[in-house]
Formats: structure tokens, sequence, C-alpha cells
């Protein structure tokens, strides 16, 4: 067999794979016709000898390993003592089936086998690619580099966007001319990072939400990366991504393999919004549990902007209360309550639940909160030690460490080498015996810092094998505890990529609960994620981060259409401001099932504006929101292009959020046509075609439509 071709929706991939020769991406693009056969592909591709050039055509391949004598790009570096550094991968046998396939390539000289294992989504054409090298000789082979996988781009893509940020400035993006070499990006940081997110997007250059060729890659892993987008002098481009690796981290003795994190890639010549569908449903169809996916996700409270580590059992009895009272459906009782935790100085590594802060323990609580129907879910910080605290006072050889370098402190802490069984084993029997012994539904799994000394306990660098670790302690508490939802935060979004998610359910999309910003972030992070999955939270009027006040409309319309919490005092907010959080609880809950299962649509607005929906997949009714994030150089903003619509059914347009509206200077359209109230119908196409002029709304306010197929 020379080649696999898998076709789906827009898209076609082609993949060479003679034996005997390299293994390569041969064609990934808009869908071609069954008529088009892969031998035309093959003679339309023939390069010629070049002066300044080698005088043959060098292959690329999915490694671009040394031994094919490509000057400019190597994304594997392997070696036994300073030897067998100039491995040539060829094909050796490929297994297909309908929608996955194995090659299997080998370098006899080397005695390297890599294993490409490649899984295609037949309906949305999403790729999953992950590789797999075997020392086949009898030394050890040290492994320096290896990226999953190589995948050529065409270069009439001219543009590169990066997902880039801080703590509580997440997923921001960042687009930029494809240069002349190499684009890089990476993280060494022993975590997903706030700053270097593991996806890029390649984009012709006038490509936007709604139209336009967009090529998106994301690798599906928690830990070190580096992501390169490599255009060669010989006009071809090649992107690629891995796992990054420390000297000396991955040793590999005969027999023993290294397993390379999965890339999931989609293309889509239908603009960003269209690719963002398709991760969405790869992340909906593959990654969630079903029996998760089938129950609607409960609304949060969250203790930590409200107590902080201010823990006082009757103070968080009356917060439920009045949580439940508002809606809400899941009580979740943040950092503090265990060990010496009483301050980020000390405790981490004592969990056990605090005497001192709760004498009876936590069931009165717990029972309180299930008392009043609502689940009880607990946080966690495992992977982490203060020094002040018994599990360091007894084992302080248990962080991670560089002999002779003292690791340093990130908020107080150390990380734990969870790679060694005893201190895994220490972690997941804690955690067991806490949620065997209460009825708690739901882990918040923090990490607070970054790995930045990641040795291990014979002196080799575990980073790698810390992600492994992270993995394998959440499936062995999921194993244990089915019924327990985790979600992973690290300081906000730092841990929110496709690899946790395949051990988790939900993610903290950000530490900032500042409507402004996150309306920006939760966009950023749509890009890969569906919203169900991004933990949105109203947070108190007085964001603790950035110091601005904002509009309890504003903070509720920008959770209620994520994973929606809520995280503020409710023992001092103002009895308005309450009684319209209650509104828009309800008004999530009404609209949950479509908001989580529905396509979202992102849409291109004036930079004052950011609008986006999400239609119901039979497109029998969609909610679409609009920000006013910035003050408007006009008298009125733009029209309001809905976007996913059936054009051939009407539509019934309702302004839903938020309630009572005024506008500035009545009558706006929202009066005139009662939208406010009973609504006006619309064909699809004029929704579609025509847009709805937008009434002027203040700076930092939003509006939600609902419309409904009538
Ligand atoms: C960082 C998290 O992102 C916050 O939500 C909170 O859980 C704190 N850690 C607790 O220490």
């Amino acid at each position: 067999m020379g080649h696999l071709r898998f076709d789906a929706g827009d898209v076609t991939l082609v993949l060479a794979c003679a034996v005997g020769a390299p293994p390569s991406l041969h064609y990934w693009g808009a869908r071609l016709g069954d008529e088009v056969a892969v031998e035309e592909l093959e003679r339309l591709s023939i390069r010629q000898g070049m002066h300044g050039a080698a005088d043959v055509d060098l292959p690329l391949s999915l490694a671009m390993e040394p031994g094919l004598g490509q000057p400019m790009l190597h994304a594997f570096a392997a070696h036994r003592e300073g030897r067998d550094w100039g491995s040539l991968f060829t094909v050796a046998s490929v297994e297909q089936d309908a929608d996955a396939a194995t090659i299997s390539c080998r370098d006899e000289r080397t005695a390297l086998r890599i294993d490409y294992r490649i899984r295609f989504d037949t309906v949305t054409g999403v790729v999953g690619i992950s590789s797999t090298l075997i020392n086949e000789g009898e030394a050890v082979l040290d492994l320096g580099e290896m990226a999953t996988a190589c995948l050529p781009i065409p270069a009439t893509i001219t543009d590169v966007i990066g997902f880039t940020g801080r703590w509580t400035q997440e997923f921001g993006q960042e687009r930029m001319p494809r240069p002349t070499g190499t684009y890089m990006r990476e993280n060494r940081s022993g975590r997903t990072s706030h700053f270097s997110y593991p996806a890029l997007l390649l984009a012709g250059a006038d490509t936007d939400e709604s139209q336009g060729e967009v090529y998106g890659l994301h690798l599906a892993w928690s830990g070190n990366h580096r992501l390169r987008v490599d255009s060669l002098t010989d006009g071809r481009v090649v992107a690629s991504m891995g796992a990054l690796l420390f000297p000396g981290e991955i040793r590999l003795a005969a027999g023993e393999s290294y397993a390379s994190p999965e890339i999931v890639a989609a293309y889509s010549t239908s603009g960003f919004s269209a690719l963002s569908r398709k991760f969405h449903a790869h992340v909906r169809g593959k990654l969630l549990h079903p029996e998760m996916r089938a129950k609607p996700r409960p609304v949060h409270y969250n203790t930590w902007e409200a107590v902080y580590f201010g823990h006082d059992t009757d103070r968080l009895k009356e917060l439920a209360t009045r949580a439940a009272a508002l809606g809400v459906e899941r009580f979740v009782l943040d950092d503090g309550w265990f060990g010496g935790r009483r301050h980020d100085r000390a405790g981490l590594g004592e969990w056990q639940v605090s005497d001192a802060v709760y004498p009876q323990g936590l069931k009165p609580l717990v029972d309180h909160v299930t008392g009043l129907g609502m689940e009880f879910g607990l946080w966690f910080e495992p992977e982490m030690v203060n020094p002040d605290s018994d599990l360091y006072r007894a084992h302080p050889d248990w962080v991670l460490q560089i002999e002779g370098v003292e690791q340093v402190p990130f908020r107080n802490q150390y990380a734990l080498d969870i790679s060694r069984a005893e201190v895994a084993d220490y972690l997941f029997e804690c955690l067991d015996a806490i949620l065997s012994g209460h009825d708690i539904s739901y882990i918040k799994w923090d990490m607070n810092r970054d790995l930045s000394h990641p040795g291990g306990a014979n002196g080799q660098a575990v980073a790698y094998k810390q992600v492994i670790a992270f993995y394998s302690l959440l499936d062995r508490i999921r194993e244990a505890h089915p019924q327990v939802e985790i979600e992973s935060c690290a300081s906000g979004g730092a841990r929110a990529d496709m690899g946790a998610l395949t051990h988790c359910d939900r993610v903290w999309t950000s530490d900032s609960n500042d409507a402004l910003d996150r309306q920006y972030i939760q966009r950023g992070a749509s890009f890969f994620l569906p919203p169900e999955v991004l933990g949105c939270h109203v947070g108190p009027a007085h964001c603790h981060v950035t110091g601005r006040r904002l509009s309890m409309a504003l903070r509720a319309a920008t959770a209620l259409t994520g994973h929606m919490g809520i995280e503020l005092n409710l023992l001092t907010d103002r009895q308005a401001d309450l009684d319209q959080l209650k509104a828009a609880i309800a008004l999530h809950k009404k609209h949950r099932a479509l908001l989580h299962d529905g396509d979202l649509y992102r849409l291109d607005t004036a930079a004052q504006h950011l609008a986006s929906g999400v239609v119901a997949r039979d497109k029998s009714g969609a909610l679409f929101s609009v920000a006013y994030v910035a003050s408007d150089p006009h008298i009125l903003p733009g029209r309001l292009y809905f976007a996913g619509l059936d054009e051939n059914r009407s539509y019934r347009v309702k302004l839903v959020w938020p309630e009572g509206w005024q506008a500035l200077k009545a009558p706006s359209l929202i009066e005139k046509l009662d939208l406010a109230n009973e609504g006006a119908v619309f064909s699809g196409a004029a929704l579609l075609r025509a847009g709805m002029q937008l009434p002027h709304a203040k700076p930092e306010s939003c509006l939600l439509f609902y419309v409904a197929a009538s």
C-alpha cells in the first residue's frame, strides 16, 4: 500500500506510506473528489534538484530525522553515546481500518522503530496523530527531541496565530505573518502554561471567523512542549509539535519505548468558528465521559473569593443555604479546609480535615449541603507541598530537586516528585480516604506553580514523567470513585488542554473573574474547547484581580454562557444584585442544554464589541451574546449579523438579558419591535444577510438575544 487516504466533510488527508520509503503527509486540505487519484497528486509534486540545494529531491517525513539530509529542519534527535544519531526511518508495515491506521517505520542501522498511530474522525475530519519510539538496539538510547509528527502545510497559508498570555490573562491570540525560517513557541513550565498554549492556527491572510482556510493543531499534553512552523527556503512549510525534553530525560534501555503526546489537528475551508466546532465535536465525542456529557452541568458555588482561608462551618452553611436559594446545584469548598492550611504559607500536603477549623469534621457541612439538594465538591492541590508542613518535615526528599540547587519557591510551595510510586501512593491514599469518607462528587484539582527544577531521585529530569504520573493519578482516582467529576485548575487556565481533558471533566478557565477580561479569555479558550468545559463564575462586584467594578448584569451575562458558577460573598452582596443573579441562573438553566451541546459561532465585529452565538444542532434556536466592551466611536453600533441559522426558517428574536433593559434614548429598535417582551419574527435569511441594527448601550454591558424557530 503506497498511501492512506481519509475523506470527511470539507477535508481530505493523504499519507504517503510506501514500504521502504519515508512516511509523510502527502496532502491535507480541501476535500478532493473521488476522481482525483493519489498518483496524480504525486506526479504534480515532482520537484527538481536545484543549484544551492541538494541534487536530488529531498523528501519531507513525519519525523524529519537527521538521516533525511534536510539542512533546515530536524525534529528528531537521539543517540547512543554519540553514535546512532543519523536515523532514516522508512515504512516497514501499515495497518488500516476505516478510521485509523498504524504506520510502523524502522531504521535497521540505528535499530530504532517509530509507530505512528493515526485516528481520523470520519464525520469532522479531525485527525489525531501520536507516535511511539522503540529502542530495538542493545545499548541505551538518549532521546533529546521527538516531534509527535511533522505536517506540511501549503505555502498559501501565510498567517500564524499563537495563543499566549499570563496568569489572569489567558488565551490571548497573536496573529502574525509566517516568517521565513522558524516560528517557535517553547514551554518549560512543567504544566500546560499560561504563556504558551499548546496550539496553533495557520490561516490564509483573509481568513476570519466565517470564511477562509485554516489549519488548527493542538498538542494534547499538559507539560513542556515545543511548537514550530518552519518555512523552508525550498518553499515548503512544515508544522510540528511535540513534548520538549530536558537533557537525559528520556533514556531508553533495550526494548523500552517513548510515547509522544497526541496532536489533534483539524482543517476548515470556512473560517475559525467552523474549525472550533470541529475541535468541540472532538472534545465532546472523544474526550469527555459519555455519562458526564449526559448529565446537565450543575451550577457551582465556589467559596474562594467569598472566604479565602477564613473557613467557619456556620458561615459556610449560611453561604450554602443562600446559594441553594439562588438555584445553585453544587457547592465547592476551596482551599483552606485541611491540615495547617490557614494561609498560603503552610499546610499543603496535609490532606486531612483540619481539627482546628472543623472540630466535627467536614461531615456536618457536607450533610448540610447535600441536605439542601446540592452536590459537594472539594479543592485539592495534590502535587504540592509547603516547606512548612508535616509532609515536608517527614519527607523533604520527596520534592523535585536538582542536586546542589534548591528548588525555587513559587507561592511558598515546592512540587513533589509524583513520578515516585511512594509519593503517588501517599496522595492516592489521602484523596481516597477523604472521598470514601464523605459524600463528595467533585474535585477541584489545582496546581499553583511551574516546575522549576524537575529533577528526580536518580538525578534525571522527570518533567515528562510528572505529566504521565499526573494523568495516572487522576485515572486511579476516577477508577476508584467513578461518580466524582474532576476539574483541572492551575492558577486558572494553566492546565486547560485536551490532554488534561482526557482525564478530567472541566477546566478552570482563569483566576480572573473580571467579566470584561473574561469576555476575551473565554472567547480565546473557545477556539479549542466547548463552552460546557469552561468554568465561568460570577465574581464580586469589585473584581479582586483588576480592581474594576462591574455590574451584575455584565458579570452574570458573561458567566452564563459557559459552565456557570458564582464566587462571591452572598452574605454581604446587595439584594438587588442577588435577585438579578437568581434570574441569570434561571436563564442559564433554561438554555443550558443548548449552550452545552450547540454549535458555537464567534462573530466578527468592530473592536468595541465581542459577539458570539450558540445555535442548536437542529437550528431550532440560538442564544446570541453581544458584549459592549468599550466606548463606540460611532453614535450607534453596527449591525448584528446572526450566524448559523437556517435561512429557510423564520425566527422570533427576543432580548432575554438584562431583564428590564432600558435604552439610553428610547425608543430604540428593542422597544419599537417589542424585543424585550413578545419579540419579533424575521426570516433566517434576513437575520443572516441583512443583520439587525444594534441599540446603543453603555460600555461594559452585554445583551443576550434568544432566537427561536417559529
Ligand atoms: C488558585 C485557583 O485558581 C483559585 O481558584 C483558588 O482555588 C486558589 N488557587 C486556592 O489557593
